[in-house]
C-alpha cells in the first residue's frame, strides 16, 4: 500500500491508544514515539521523541470519557509538533467532543463545538479527520478542511450479519433523523421515528412512535449513546407500540453512568458500537463492538496520495 510512508508521521494521545495501533496497522506503520507525563498538579507535559520536521503528522485523540484532559493534551501536542516544524498536522479525532451544544438554542449559553473548533485551529492544526459529527454544520466552524467519516459501512455491514428479515430502522429522536433514515437507505428498508422530550441531561420521556412497528424487528440508530436514557426509552417505545425484536447501533459509545444496566434491563437484544470511544464491554453478550480503524486507516493514506474520501462511503 502507497502511505508516503517516509512523509507520514502517526502519533497517539491517550485517549484511545488501541484505535491508534489498529490505524498504525492498516497503515503497516510504527506509531511514532511521545513522552507524555503530567506534572504533580496536573498539568500536562510531554516531549515528542521522533523528528517531525517537515513531515505530515496526524495525530488520533478522542475527546471523549475525560473530554477537558484529552483536549488540552491533544492541543498540546499539536503545540509541540508545530513548534518541531512539522510540515502539516492532521487532527485524527474519532469523537468530536463539545460537539453537542453547536447553536445557541437558549439565552445565555456557549457554543463548545466552534469553541473546539477556534482552539484547535489557533494551536495549528491544518486539517481534521472525524466522525460522523452531531451535526454536519460543525465543518463549517472551521476554515481548515474537516473530512466527516462515517461509521455507517462498518456498522451495516455487522447489521447484516444479525440476518433480520422483517425490520424497520427508528430514529429514537428527532436529532437522529437524518441519520437513521440514510441507515434505512443504505439497508433498504422503511423508516419510523420516536419522539422523545429530554427532561434533564440524564432524563428522556418517549411520546409516541410516528410510523408502524406493528409486528416488525426494530434497529435504533443513534449517533451517541451516552446513558442510554434515549435508546432505553425508544426501545421500551417501539416494544409499546408492537414491535418484535429490538436492536440497536450508535457510532460513539459513551456508555456513562448506569448505561450498561439500563441496557442489561432493556428489551434491546444487541448494540453495535463502533470504536470511536473506547468501552470496557468484553463479555457483555449485548454489546458488538465494531471497529472502524480500517476507514481511518484508508482516509488517511487518501489524504497522504491526494485521492477522493468520498469515495469511501458509496453505497455499495
Ligand atoms: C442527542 O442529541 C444524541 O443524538 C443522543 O440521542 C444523546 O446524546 C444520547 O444520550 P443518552 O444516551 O444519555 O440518552
Amino acid at each position: 500500500m502507497t502511505t508516503g510512508a517516509n512523509q507520514l508521521v502517526l502519533l497517539s494521545g491517550t485517549s484511545h491508544p488501541a484505535l491508534a495501533q489498529e490505524i498504525a496497522d492498516y497503515l503497516n506503520i510504527k506509531l511514532g514515539q511521545v513522552d507524555l507525563d503530567t506534572f504533580p498538579d496536573g498539568e500536562i507535559s510531554l516531549q515528542l521523541l521522533e523528528n517531525v520536521r517537515g513531515k505530515d503528522v496526524f495525530v488520533v485523540q478522542s475527546v471523549a470519557i475525560n473530554p477537558n484532559f484529552f483536549l488540552m493534551e491533544l492541543l498540546i501536542m499539536v503545540d509541540a509538533l508545530r513548534r518541531s516544524s512539522a510540515r502539516s498536522i492532521a487532527a485524527v479525532i474519532p469523537y468530536y467532543g463539545y460537539c453537542r451544544q453547536d447553536r445557541k438554542d437558549k439565552a445565555r449559553v456557549p457554543i463548545t463545538a466552534k469553541l473546539v473548533a477556534n482552539l484547535l485551529e489557533k494551536a495549528g492544526v491544518d486539517r481534521v479527520l472525524t466522525m460522523d459529527l452531531h451535526a454536519n454544520q460543525v465543518q463549517g466552524f472551521f476554515d481548515i478542511p474537516v473530512d466527516n467519516l462515517y461509521a455507517m459501512p462498518n456498522l451495516v455491514k455487522a447489521v447484516r450479519d444479525l440476518r433480520l428479515t422483517n425490520f424497520v430502522v427508528a430514529a429514537p429522536d428527532s436529532g437522529s433523523i437524518k441519520l437513521a433514515k440514510e441507515y434505512a437507505q443504505y439497508l433498504g428498508v422503511d423508516f419510523i421515528v420516536v419522539d422523545k422530550e429530554r427532561l434533564s441531561s440524564k432524563d428522556v420521556v418517549v411520546t409516541s412512535v410516528i410510523g408502524n412497528a406493528q409486528g416488525k424487528d426494530v434497529l435504533l440508530v443513534d449517533d451517541i449513546c451516552s446513558t442510554a436514557g434515549t435508546l432505553v426509552a425508544a426501545a421500551n417505545a417501539c416494544k409499546h407500540a408492537g414491535a418484535g425484536r429490538i436492536f440497536a447501533s450508535t457510532s460513539h459509545p459513551m456508555l456513562v453512568g448506569n448505561a450498561l444496566e439500563r441496557l442489561k434491563n432493556s428489551p434491546i437484544e444487541k448494540l453495535l458500537v463502533a470504536n470511536t470511544i473506547p468501552t470496557n464491554v468484553e463479555g457483555n453478550e449485548k454489546i458488538s463492538v465494531i471497529s472502524v480503524a480500517n476507514l481511518f486507516g484508508e482516509a488517511i493514506r487518501r489524504v497522504m496520495n491526494a485521492e477522493s474520501i468520498s469515495s469511501l462511503f458509496h453505497r455499495p
